[in-house]
């Protein structure tokens, strides 16, 4: 593997001494929770469609239908639970203009998909890998003129598990050429997973990659990995920093509650700082380590921030906007017209939070502006299924760009019959809102629009509340709608 880290210099590491699990215990491993997420959400949805049913008997207008959105397929008739037949809302099929993730309710009795069926699903042009699961984005960046897209990806299934680094690259952020794994879990710091990390580009053009390792004994470390030649446009081969790990959970800190390390930004000191998320007790913290070679860090209990009752932060985001101009900015940016957001992925809901700030450089503390919308308590990206969230500066366009995980809500017997599971948001350029500085704006990358190939215009069609207006567009198989009100 890695002999001495030959860009940066280098100095004696202590060696790593295994801490004891302060896990709390009843909490589940971290990321083996995304994979019951969907049993949770089927259960809910079986309540909800519970009490929806208990609801319709209390007022006695229950009828032997249920509201037409959830019947249809009088083809799916036979059912296996125990609730009364008429009250068994059918599974529908593709031919009623759903997906299978529509028939996610407990007791529904399966329509009989199939994977050609399933395929239909597939996406034209969101990032996805040919098969198997895929989740969080990694360490994105440009480089020599490619955009890097990297994700937590499992090479032997649709279900979340084995975790290694997929990588693909682009010249748009659109059309994607995939490559070999970028990193494997070949080292008893990443045993159990090449989990979650973020690229530093270095003043000199040269590439640093911080990731979390899940250890032989699933303690969560950070580890240090580099392009093996700097040379290759395509950032084909890593390697592996020899001293790894180079940060262990600090005392306080559960060994499975330390992960995700974000891209490094420099302080006044000249120093580089990250931030990985982590909680005590319910508090979600994001905790500040400051390094010069990206092998020695400093660490004195410094926190960027933390709120209490969110529990665990993951794939925590930081970086700054302008409140003047509309252009994206690197990382390190500071001064009198910057804000900065932090935005963080809470474990226990799965939702993408983020709030906009004053960040100090002397403490490393970050403060909200409205106490009241604080990160995780306040406003969200996206208000779909939206997990996972990284951003990287583009220095190519001056932008800053947000990439998103899609973990879809199919079952996962789905999943496994697709043979794949996951997409990725269509890249997004994120600016402060400067009319109201309260709010991010969030666009797709403009190079979405090379995906155009025709266009129709529908002018003053009126629509009223409630209201379908069907709009003559001839086959597509792909719509992209842009629409412009004008309110009376
Ligand atoms: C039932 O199946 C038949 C034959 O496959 C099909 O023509 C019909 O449209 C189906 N009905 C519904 C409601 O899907
Ligand atoms: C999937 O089901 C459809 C509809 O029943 C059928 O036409 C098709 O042949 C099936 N495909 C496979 C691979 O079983
Ligand atoms: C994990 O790996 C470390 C470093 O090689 C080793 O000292 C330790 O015994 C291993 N633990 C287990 C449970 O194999
Ligand atoms: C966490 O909870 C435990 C048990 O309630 C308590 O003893 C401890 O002081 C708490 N830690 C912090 C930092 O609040
Ligand atoms: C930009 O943000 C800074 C720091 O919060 C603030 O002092 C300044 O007034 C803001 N400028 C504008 C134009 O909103």
């Amino acid at each position: 593997m890695a002999e001495s880290y030959p860009f940066l210099p280098v100095s004696n590491h202590s060696n790593y001494t295994p801490l004891p699990d302060e896990r709390q215990s009843g909490e589940s491993p971290a990321r083996d929770g995304r994979g019951s997420k969907k049993v949770f959400l089927m259960i809910f949805s079986g309540l909800f469609l519970i009490a929806l049913l208990a609801a319709l008997t209390d007022t006695n207008k229950v009828s032997t239908e249920l509201p037409k959105q959830t019947s249809g397929n009088e083809n799916v008739t036979s059912v296996t639970s125990t609730r009364p037949e008429s009250l068994q809302p059918a599974s529908r099929s593709k031919a009623a203009g759903v997906s299978e993730k529509a028939n996610l309710a407990v007791g529904l009795k399966d329509f009989g998909w199939n994977n050609s069926m399933l395929s239909w699903q597939r996406t034209a042009f969101h990032f996805q890998p040919e098969k198997n699961w895929m989740n969080d984005p990694n360490g994105p960046l440009f480089y020599r003129g490619w955009y890097h897209f990297f994700y937590q990806y499992n090479p032997n299934g649709a279900v979340w598990g084995d975790i290694v680094w997929g990588h693909a690259v682009s010249r748009d952020l659109i059309h994607w050429l995939h490559l070999p794994l970028a990193m494997v879990a070949d080292q008893w710091y990443d045993e159990n997973g090449v989990w979650t990390g973020s690229a530093t580009v270095l003043p000199d053009g040269k590439i640093v990659m911080l990731y979390t390792g899940s250890t032989n004994e699933s303690v969560q470390v950070q580890n240090l990995a580099y392009p093996a030649d700097h040379n290759d446009p395509l950032l084909l081969n890593w390697i592996k920093y020899s001293g790894n790990p180079v940060i262990v959970p600090p005392p306080g800190v559960g060994a499975k509650d330390f992960r995700d390390p974000t891209t490094a930004w420099l302080t006044s000191e000249g120093k580089w700082r990250i931030t990985i998320g982590s909680k005590v007790n319910r508090t979600g913290i994001a905790l500040i380590y400051d390094t010069e070679d990206f092998i020695n860090y400093e660490f004195a209990g410094q926190i960027l921030h933390a709120v209490p009752s969110t529990g665990m932060w993951e794939c925590v985001d930081f970086y700054p906007v302008s409140n003047t101009t509309e252009i994206g900015l690197d990382t390190s940016s500071s001064g009198p017209d910057v804000k900065h957001v932090v935005k963080v992925s809470l474990d226990d809901t799965r939702h993408d939070h983020y709030a906009i700030g004053t960040y100090n450089d002397k403490t490393g503390n970050w403060y909200p502006d409205n106490s009241e919308i604080d990160v995780g308590i306040g406003i969200r990206y996206d208000y779909g299924v939206f997990y996972a969230s990284k951003t990287f500066y583009d220095q190519m366009r001056a932008r800053r760009v947000l990439w998103s995980w899609i973990g879809e809500s199919d079952s996962e017997a789905a999943d496994v019959m697709k043979g794949w599971a996951s997409l990725q948001g269509i890249p997004r350029t994120i600016l402060l809102d400067t009319k109201t500085g309260s709010n991010l704006l969030q666009w797709p990358v403009e190079e979405v629009e090379k995906l155009r190939l025709r266009s129709q215009k529908f002018k003053k069609v009126k629509v009223k509340p409630g209201s379908v207006v069907p709009l003559d567009i001839e086959a597509a198989t792909q719509v992209c709608i842009l629409k412009f009100w004008r309110f009376k």
